[in-house]
């Protein structure tokens, strides 16, 4: 398909296919060093998290674990509820793993906020946090992140695991959504 997404649809690219290849192999690089001799259990939040945890999982040396949890917050509607309900948890014990907690966005922080406390109460051996993106001039940080690639400014962005109505998650790089979230595909 040569015009995809249409027009309409996409505003900017904010990061390149490229920006993003960089980046998620430094951070690889530094899941690596931080965790050497360890074998990181990452979870990833589904569904936006599938293709960040597939290129990071690659870009860490060494013996890494993944798995995966389904939330329900922003259903899809564009803006947050703040409602956040487990509908798929993880399918093994993590008592005593050092576990890497992935998305692809932070929005609010309330759906990372309530998932590391989930995730606490089960013991695991060190919890850390990695977000492909966060929003920019967040006030009031809900959870500490210990590993971010970007920071976006307040704009709907689709690409790179990121969708409106389930579309746009196949594009290789992060861009700015300017269509109508309500059309459908
Ligand atoms: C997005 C994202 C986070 C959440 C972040 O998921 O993947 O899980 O919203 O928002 P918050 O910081 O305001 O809580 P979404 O509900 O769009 O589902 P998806 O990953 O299946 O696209």
């Amino acid at each position: 398909m040569t015009n995809y997404p249409p027009d309409q649809d996409l505003g900017e690219v904010l990061v390149t296919a490229e920006q993003i290849q960089v980046r998620v192999a430094e951070l690889g690089r530094q899941i690596t060093d931080d965790l050497a001799g360890k074998t990181p259990l990452l979870v990833g939040v589904l569904k936006g998290s599938v293709i960040f945890v597939a290129d990071l999982m690659r870009s860490i040396e060494g013996p890494v674990e993944v798995d995966f949890m389904a939330v329900s917050s922003y259903g899809d509607a564009t803006a947050s509820s703040g409602v956040v309900k487990i509908v798929k948890d993880l399918d093994a014990p993590i008592a005593g793993r050092d576990v890497i907690l992935v998305e692809d966005i932070i929005d609010s922080g309330l759906t990372m906020k309530y998932l590391v406390d989930h995730l606490l109460s089960q013991g695991p051996a060190s919890l850390r946090t990695c977000s492909l993106l966060i929003r920019e001039g967040r006030k009031d940080p809900q959870v500490q992140l210990d590993y971010v690639g970007f920071e976006l400014p307040p704009a709907f962005v689709i690409g790179y695991g990121l969708d409106v109505g389930q579309r746009y998650r196949n594009l290789p790089y992060i861009g700015t959504f300017t269509g109508d979230a309500q059309a459908g595909g």
